[in-house]
């Protein structure tokens, strides 16, 4: 019961990694608020968690939506203690030279902006908890050349964007850290099933994630078990960032 008595606001919640880990954090004693633009889908997984759940409309992309939404959780529960800004996406990319820079726009708005809206409107709670801690998911394309270059430097932003503010807001005990997922089994693979088997291959543990494994993660750098890690950023990533030539090499 790592999160008991703690409110933790977790974007992109409605689907996939966000909703497994608003499970893991509700299932270890947080009060969980379910922040997606997706309503249905994320007025169900409040539901099922029950108690200790809310959902609230959320569009990262919208700064109003953002501070309206952060506003929500203050009314509803007076406090907040874990930010997991989870929410982003890429898209189908054309080749670099027909790019046009509302794509490049809009992705870096949703996967880095994003993610600076909801931690400027969570920091005046966020100063206020004892355990504060910020989780932002990045990807190992923003790591490495794995193709995609808008997503790709939009994720790339987030590490440096945690150690800023590690060291800006440690002395308020604010940590900031960053999970850096592989290939993980949600709903955005569902056309490409058969590459998703392929691409097993690829990883030393010979399988792609799932939501819950990078859940667990982002679980144990929200916790007080992490209390003395901040500004990191974490693959999790099935050994992929380790040994993404293993097969090829016959290793
Ligand atoms: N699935 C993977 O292989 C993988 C790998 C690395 C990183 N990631 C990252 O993990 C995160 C979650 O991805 P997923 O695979 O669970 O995707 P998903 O589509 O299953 O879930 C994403 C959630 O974010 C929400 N969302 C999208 N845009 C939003 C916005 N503007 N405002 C609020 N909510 C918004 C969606 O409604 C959805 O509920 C993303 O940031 C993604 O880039 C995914």
């Amino acid at each position: 019961m790592r999160f008991e008595n703690q409110v933790a606001f977790v974007t992109g919640a409605a689907n996939g990694i966000g909703a497994a880990t608003a499970r893991r954090l509700h299932q270890e004693g947080a009060t969980v608020v379910i922040a997606d633009r997706e309503e249905d889908a994320g007025r169900a997984v409040a539901a099922a968690l029950g108690d200790r759940a809310m959902y609230v409309r959320c569009d990262v992309r919208d700064r109003a939506s953002v501070d309206a939404a952060v506003a929500a959780t203050r009314d509803a529960y007076g406090r907040l203690d874990q930010l997991i800004a989870v929410a982003g996406g890429s898209a189908v990319m054309p080749p670099l030279e027909e790019l046009p820079d509302q794509l490049w726009d809009d992705l870096v708005d949703l996967n880095l902006t994003g993610v600076m809206r909801c931690v400027r409107a969570a920091l005046p709670l966020l100063v206020d908890s004892d355990r504060a801690a910020v989780v932002m998911v990045s990807s190992v394309n923003g790591l490495a050349a794995f193709g995609e270059e808008p997503y790709a430097a939009a994720k790339a932003g987030l590490p440096n964007l945690a150690m800023n503010l590690a060291v800006r807001y440690g002395p308020q005990r604010i940590r900031f850290n960053v999970v850096a997922p592989g290939t993980v089994r949600t709903r955005v693979w569902e056309p490409q099933e058969r590459n998703l088997e392929g691409m097993a291959q690829l990883y030393p543990l010979g399988r792609v994630g799932e939501p819950e494994d990078i859940a667990a993660a982002i679980a144990f750098l929200a916790s007080d078990d992490a209390g003395w890690i901040t500004g990191i950023t974490l693959p999790v990533d099935g050994g992929v960032m380790a040994g993404p030539l293993h097969r090829m090499l016959g290793r």
